[in-house]
């Protein structure tokens, strides 16, 4: 397997000033919790425990069916920002055309080269170069992409919207993005109600994951404590770590409804044309056109 590129912002020395100066202002960006070989397990686990892939499968597979019927090319590049383990755009890559390149990207080394070694086995053939870097913070992240891809481009965006603020990571994508891409982006809704949620979140796993970034990186005693919040129209569930001398916000999770999505998309010229939602209600795929 070739070995991932990885993005010069993702240089110890680089990695380890942004930790500090996130452990100072209290506000940790979500790839720290997927850095070690141990958060990436103890994060599939979770995800495994709380989204099994089996309740998701036919959401997924009808976007992708959905997806490869529009796609009008031979060939192309498949572009996954925050891939993890890479199953769902294997799904996709499946139904694509055998001409398709994959490119993998993700913040996280090991999810990385789980979804390259999941595609080389899954999808034989296909040409692979899987990339390392953070989407919300990378300079200059065009030249690193640009040269890796061909001029017809399908983006996956799954499960990285709820894990920020709008305005923190829509600009980002939107700099990767040109007219005419296609573009297939999941997005968390709440149909009951951000209350109903919650236990999804504030639970054991979900807390002993969490609490390896204090635990390691030598922030105060404490626990991780979930809740819920507004912030303007948008509901998130937020972790924080909390011990006595210090909080730390340490996750959010962004909640959707259709049209709140439409609008918040809208003024980065992203327009939904096709939506996919789970049996439950709380998770939708969208298929988007870029403007
Ligand atoms: C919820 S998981 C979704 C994984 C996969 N796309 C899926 O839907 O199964 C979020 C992924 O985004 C990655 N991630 C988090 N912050 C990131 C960032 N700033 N830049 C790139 N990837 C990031 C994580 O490492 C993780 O693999």
């Amino acid at each position: 397997m070739i070995e991932p590129r990885i993005h010069p912002g993702q240089r110890p020395e680089v990695l380890k000033l942004e930790k500090a100066q996130s452990i100072r202002t209290g506000i940790i960006p979500s790839k720290f919790h997927y850095e070690t070989d141990r958060q990436a397990e103890l994060w599939l686990a979770l995800h495994e425990q709380f989204a099994p892939p089996t309740d998701l499968a036919p959401l997924y597979e009808q976007a992708a069916q959905a997806a490869a019927s529009r796609w009008p090319y031979a060939q192309g590049t498949l572009i996954a920002l925050g891939c993890g383990g890479g199953e769902k755009d294997c799904r996709l890559l499946k139904h694509l055309p055998d001409g398709m390149r994959y490119v993998p990207t993700d913040v996280s080394k090991p999810l990385v080269r789980k979804a390259a070694s999941l595609a080389t086995r899954e999808c034989p053939g296909t040409e692979i170069i899987p990339l390392v870097f953070d989407l919300a913070s990378a300079d200059s992240l065009n030249d690193f992409i640009g040269p890796h891809l061909t001029a017809n481009r399908l983006f996956t965006f799954f499960g990285l919207l709820p894990n920020f603020a709008p305005a923190d990571i829509l600009p980002k994508l939107r700099v990767l993005l040109t007219q005419g891409n296609m573009l297939l982006l999941s997005a968390n809704l709440a149909p009951a109600g951000i209350k109903a949620i919650l236990p999804q979140y504030d639970n054991e796993p979900t807390r002993q994951w969490l609490a390896e970034f204090p635990r390691t990186n030598g922030l105060p005693e404490g626990e991780v404590i979930v809740s819920t919040e507004m912030d303007g129209d948008l509901e998130h569930i937020i972790a924080r770590h909390v011990s006595p001398s210090k909080t730390t916000g340490l996750f959010v999770s962004y909640r959707y409804t259709l049209p709140l999505l439409r609008d918040t998309l809208e003024p980065y010229g992203i327009q939904i044309e096709q939506e996919f939602i789970s049996a439950n209600g709380e998770e939708g795929v969208f298929l988007c056109a870029v403007q």
